[in-house]
């Protein structure tokens, strides 16, 4: 059934737009109201399948999961808001236990906060605490978050940092993008150039390597545009770490909580970072972010960071919830991811070869991004088709995000029917071609 975007619909948009400050709207009319699983419901009733997990939050459903949703209600009648890095209490103390089980061996403390940004702001305050060094080093098309300390980091869109410098001292360097690759040159012959320039041009030129901090990389770029790089790229960064006495901090914020197949997407490149950040999914719906460092890092003094609402009792109910859902659902959920992912790639490349419009199709598990070009040789990115095909796809009863400059994401929940995930595919497929027959013959 087409989309009815109703008065109420305009309505609540239009009462929006006057008194919230603008933020990165889509651009189709999505007024949520409720869902369930991988369908989700706008407050006129119009239905949609979600390939969003509403930006890799909802990864066991939205809203579908029983036994958090029963944490979180038991919880909120018990108490919800108990200080935590002022007063001691159990459950945050509980998740951070679990939580840690899920690390390579040696990962041993955990900092507890609300969002994304948040987990990355801690990271680069502990790692100047750790090392004593100022400088950070971050890639292009990197996205840590919006606030000062992460937003010095994050390279993704000029108009992301406009009139908001000056910034920390932050180094960016180019990402291992091969589709385009920054140096011109094509994977596996390019002989990983982009780790060369790192050291020969920012860390010889630029700043001292005994500077920096620490390297925030993302395992796989997710807002940038689904940017996955070939292993010999992370580890070559982790060797230039190592080596220079600097730490690596992976931001798992949106590819971590098994979004790849992995509880952390860094495990795909083996190698393991030295601090993890993470966010978005861990609560299964509700604010919490993470910070995990390495225990040979030590402990942080006391009074030099801690905030009011990290390790809320809610959020911890939930996050504690779902964590014990991912350990007793291990198996089952590894093979969704498997099987699912299998169905979205054959269906994908398949597509790719048929259509002018699909330029890459590259990704990890459930976490997996759709580069659209307007010529498959030239690589002009369909950055209009693009916006065609989110609207026309919402018309038709499916949710989808943007990443990059001409990128689809699509990062299901990993619990979606196999039913509905074909049916999204479906309704993606067609609004391909409904945009391919407007591209110049
Ligand atoms: C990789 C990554 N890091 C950090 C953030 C920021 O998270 P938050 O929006 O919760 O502050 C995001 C958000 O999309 C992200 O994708």
């Amino acid at each position: 059934m087409k989309t009815k975007v109703t008065a109420k619909i305009k309505s609540v948009i239009a009462r929006d737009k006057k008194v919230m400050l603008t933020t990165t709207r889509s651009s189709y009319p999505f007024v949520v109201e409720k869902g369930n699983g991988s369908r989700v419901f706008d407050v006129s009733g119009n239905e949609f399948i979600d390939f969003s997990s509403f930006i890799s939050v909802y990864n066991l459903g939205v809203n579908a999961n029983e036994q958090i949703r029963t944490a979180v209600k038991n919880q909120a009648d018990k108490l919800m808001h108990a200080a935590f890095t002022d007063f001691y209490s159990e459950l945050p103390v509980t998740f951070a236990e679990k939580l840690i089980r899920k690390f390579p061996k040696g990962f041993g403390r955990v900092f507890l906060s609300n969002s994304g940004t948040e987990a990355n702001e801690a990271a680069i305050k502990f790692s100047r605490l750790f090392t004593k060094r100022q400088y950070t080093l971050s890639f292009y098309n990197a996205f840590h978050g919006r606030t000062m300390g992460s937003l010095s980091l994050t390279a993704s869109k000029a108009a992301q940092r406009e009139h908001f410098g000056p910034f920390n001292n932050t180094v960016h360097v180019p990402y291992a993008y091969c589709y385009r690759c920054p140096f011109g040159k094509e994977y596996p012959s390019c002989g990983m150039e982009c780790v060369d320039y790192i050291r020969k041009y920012p860390l010889s030129k630029e700043v001292s390597p005994k500077e920096v901090s620490a390297i925030f990389i993302e395992p796989i770029q997710g807002e940038g545009g689904y940017i996955v790089p070939p292993k010999e790229f992370i580890k070559g960064v982790r060797e230039i770490a190592t080596n220079n006495g600097m730490l690596l901090v992976s931001d798992e914020v949106q590819s971590g909580y098994m979004r790849t197949g992995k509880f952390l997407a860094l495990d795909s490149f083996g190698v393991e970072a030295d601090i993890y950040t993470m966010a978005k999914a861990i609560a299964g719906g509700l604010p919490m972010g993470a910070t995990i460092t390495r225990s040979s890092l030590g402990d942080i003094p006391a009074g030099s960071h801690a905030n009011t609402f990290g390790g809320n009792l809610v959020s911890a109910a939930a996050a504690n919830a779902s964590i014990d859902y991912l350990n007793e659902n291990k198996s089952k959920i590894d093979g969704e991811i498997r099987s699912k992912s299998s169905v979205i790639f054959k269906r994908l490349n398949s597509m790719k070869e048929r259509y002018e419009l699909i330029g890459d199709v590259r990704g990890i598990g459930l976490m997996i991004g759709v580069e659209l070009v307007r010529n498959k040789k030239s690589k002009e990115p369909a950055v209009n088709e693009r916006e065609a095909i989110l609207s026309r796809c919402f018309e038709n009863g499916l949710i989808l995000l943007p990443a990059g400059v001409s990128t689809i994401r699509i990062i299901p929940p990993i619990t979606i029917s196999m039913e509905d995930l074909k049916k999204g595919l479906d309704i993606l497929e067609e609004s391909i071609t409904s945009a391919e027959s407007s591209l110049p013959k």
